[in-house]
């Protein structure tokens, strides 16, 4: 069964594409077969993997299902260099799609409808890096998902943004018949020498208890190896963020 997985949190800049793209690399690394789908607008997941952004994702989101269609959709699949991990790039046009969406008056369900063509290929791993702007595309791949991880910058303030994620992901359930589940919170940007952090650190586990999950510690290295398009186990395997995002993917691997 492939198992999808959500990188989400309405708030830019706390990790949302760092966390994707390397747990996407680690679980390749641990010998599955992973499909990283860029619903980011700005395209992020592919440059920090070397990539350019594609439109695929506004195929993906605004196509039928015809067998056509349906064959259109997936030769957007791009390989990433990697052994066992695929892009499935998006691009600005992703915004538009969400216009076309709406005037579709496409159901919640619309992109895991759009998957379904890629269950059967082998493919253990979805995950899906999101954009905080595009609403109902954030919605739906939520309710696409089984799991769902929320980075969140240990900072103050940022439980707002984890507040407003968890309330959707409640709605999702009790409304519309959301079958998935949270992963974890993953804090993100952790750095034990600030009380900023591990105040924030604490007020997330009085808050969401046992799914916090170990915090990735704030590192230069991880900016340098997105700007250099290599993963951070590509970049130095042996640091400590490549040991924190490999244990994370250890957890992933659990569930
Ligand atoms: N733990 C971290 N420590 C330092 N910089 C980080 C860390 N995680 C991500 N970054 C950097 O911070 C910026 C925002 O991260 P990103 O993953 O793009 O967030 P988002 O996708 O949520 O907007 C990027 O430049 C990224 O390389
Ligand atoms: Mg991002």
């Amino acid at each position: 069964m492939t198992k999808i997985i959500c990188i989400a949190n309405q708030k830019g800049g706390v990790g949302k594409t760092t966390t994707a793209v390397s747990l996407a690399h680690g679980l390749a690394l641990r010998g599955k077969q992973v499909l990283l789908v860029d619903l980011d607008p700005q395209g992020q997941s592919a440059t920090a993997l070397g990539r350019s952004p594609e439109s695929g994702v506004f195929y993906l989101l605004t196509m039928g299902a015809s067998p056509q269609e349906s064959s259109f959709v997936q030769s957007w699949v791009r390989s990433s260099g990697r052994d066992g991990l695929y892009l499935y790039p998006g691009d600005q046009q992703t915004m538009a799609a969400q216009t076309v969406l709406n005037a579709q008056n496409q159901p919640v369900s619309s992109i895991r409808t759009a998957l379904k063509p890629f269950f059967k290929e082998g493919l253990h791993y979805i995950i899906f890096d999101t954009a905080p702007s595009v609403g109902g595309i954030q919605e739906r791949a939520v309710w696409a998902s089984d799991l769902v991880i929320v980075p969140t910058a240990t900072e103050f303030l940022s439980a707002e943004g984890v507040g407003k994620v968890a309330y959707m992901m409640s709605i999702l359930q009790q409304k519309k018949g959301w079958k998935g589940a949270l992963l974890g919170i993953l804090p993100t940007f952790y750095d034990a020498q600030t009380r900023e952090s591990k105040i924030t650190n604490a007020a997330l586990k009085e808050r969401f208890g046992e799914s916090v999950l170990d915090p990735i510690h704030r590192a230069t290295i991880l900016r340098e190896c997105a700007a250099s398009g290599k993963t951070i186990f590509e970049y130095d395997e042996k640091c400590r963020s490549a040991e924190e995002y490999m244990s994370l993917t250890k957890q992933v691997l659990k569930f």
